[in-house]
């Protein structure tokens, strides 16, 4: 039988009062949306089309390549949003999956396992359901006293019987395809919201006596609709969960979990330790045995193996295998560590390139630079790379020796086994094998210092 799937993506979202589209908004860093449908790929499916409205063009821009869409102009309810779906769907043999793009939880074996039951009960519908500990603001399921599924009534025009009903809808579905488009011909407007209700083909089954079915969901917290940031905290909060769970099975260690905060995309390798208060965010790499102390934060990185990262910011850069910074170092884009190398407390990097072995260990900034391997930095060194306009480049080769308090003027060049002396302002090339130096020539004023204010205290 020919599986296919509608999402539903159209609305507003007004509940979230926000300029982006309810779909959009993240949860673990990605979008609802995305999350929705990356669980609908888990399913195998003939013919996947998402329902946009509201801010369409910004929605299709982050649709995956070769996904297919329908415009609703107007968001007039639900089984409007399915109807739209009509033209490319509604002569087709088989089942169809309806699921909102706002209930970003509900996994891909739940929808595997929804297909089988509504394949087994032989039902026109099969409807996801769960108990809700609070069910207000969900659709509830109307039972008859033989315990069969009769209607939805949502939460606006719910009697105060029905409101005290906690089975609720999920919001998600199986229908038999053709029943499904022909039923949305005959719902109407007729409720407290005007809306044409995709619920409402449930009661148009029952009474012409076809089956419905309803699959109870063991576990509430995936059924989760999130129309406000209230429930998109809650979201957040089950997500976390769930992929630090997953970390955790995996054998990474989390000192606290409650506290450790890692986006969907991340992947990280067995034995890394990540301590309390770490974020670690977007399309981030972590491999084996690294070691993530509190209060880091990193972003869109590659932290190969045996790792160190303390108490530091890392942003869209790379740490090959035995590199560690901080505390309190800050990587900013576009930063290639190699191996071994060593990034002391309060450095920052960016754009550059640092070789294998290489040490900044206390208080410098490096942009812009081509450092080769087994060079020194000394405290304090700076490479100026700005100069109010204009970025420069810096190039350092092998074994340079970088004294304290170096201002680098770039763009320049310092040889390999060259050595800037400390406090030097370096502002031209220094060759190869060659000793700079760059600064003023000391004197000492013999007995001088008694006709000084400081003197004895005064
Ligand atoms: C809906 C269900 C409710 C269920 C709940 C589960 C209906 C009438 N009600 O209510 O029974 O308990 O979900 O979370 O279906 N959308 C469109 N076009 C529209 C309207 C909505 O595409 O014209 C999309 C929205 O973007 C959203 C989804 O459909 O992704 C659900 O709409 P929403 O307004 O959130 O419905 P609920 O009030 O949550
Ligand atoms: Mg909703």
């Amino acid at each position: 039988m020919n599986k296919f799937a509608i999402v539903l993506a159209a609305g507003k979202g007004t509940r979230m009062k926000s300029a982006l589209p309810k779909v959009l908004h993240q949860v673990a860093g990605k979008s609802m949306l995305a999350h929705v449908l990356k669980s609908v790929s888990e399913v195998e499916i003939a013919k996947n089309v998402v329902i946009v409205g509201h801010e369409a063009d910004r929605v299709i821009a982050t649709l995956p390549k070769g996904t297919q869409f329908v415009k609703q102009v107007e968001q007039l309810g639900t089984g409007h949003a399915v109807r739209i779906a009509a033209d490319l769907l509604a002569n087709e043999e088989g089942a169809t999956l309806v699921i909102a793009g706002d209930t970003p939880l509900i996994t891909g074996e739940t929808l595997g396992a929804l297909f089988d039951y509504h394949f087994a009960q032989k039902a026109t519908a099969t409807i996801l359901t769960a108990i809700a500990p609070n069910p207000t603001g969900y659709g509830r399921i109307i039972r008859d006293e033989k315990g069969s599924v009769e209607k939805i009534v949502e939460q606006k025009d719910a009697n105060d019987f029905e409101k005290s009903i906690t089975e609720i809808n999920t919001g998600t579905y199986i229908f038999d395809n053709k029943s499904l488009f022909k039923a949305l011909t005959e719902i109407t407007t007729d409720n407290a919201q005007g809306e044409y209700y995709l619920t409402d083909v449930i009661e148009i089954f029952k009474k012409a006596g076809q089956t419905i079915a309803a699959h109870i969901l063991d576990d509430f917290d995936e059924s989760l609709g999130v129309n406000d940031r209230v429930a998109l905290s809650q979201a957040e909060g089950t997500m976390r969960k769930r992929i630090n769970h997953e970390h955790m099975v995996n054998g990474v260690t989390l000192i606290d979990p409650a506290t450790t905060y890692i986006d969907s995309e991340v992947t990280i390798g067995a034995e890394t330790v990540i301590e309390a208060n770490v974020t670690i965010k977007g399309n981030t790499f972590i491999g084996k045995n690294v070691l993530i102390t509190n209060g880091s934060r990193i972003e869109n990185s590659e932290i190969h193996s045996n790792c160190e990262v303390r108490n530091s910011t890392v942003e869209e850069s790379r740490m090959s295998v035995g590199s560690n910074v901080g505390p309190y170092a800050h990587l900013r884009p576009g930063t290639v560590l190699s191996e071994e190398v060593h990034v002391g407390n309060f450095v920052e990097i960016k754009s550059s390139t640092l070789g294998k072995g290489t040490k900044a260990g206390h208080l410098t900034y490096i942009g812009n630079a081509t450092v080769g391997e087994k060079v020194n930095f000394g405290a304090g060194t700076i490479t100026a790379n700005f100069d109010g306009k204009n970025k420069f480049n810096t190039e350092i080769d092998d074994f340079a020796f970088i004294g304290s308090n170096s201002t680098i003027i770039a763009p320049l060049y310092i040889g390999k086994n060259a050595l800037t002396a400390a406090g030097s302002v370096v502002t031209e090339d220094v060759p190869d094998e060659a000793v700079e130096i760059g600064r003023g020539k000391q004197v000492n004023k013999l007995g001088r210092a008694k006709k000084m204010p400081h003197y004895r205290g005064q």
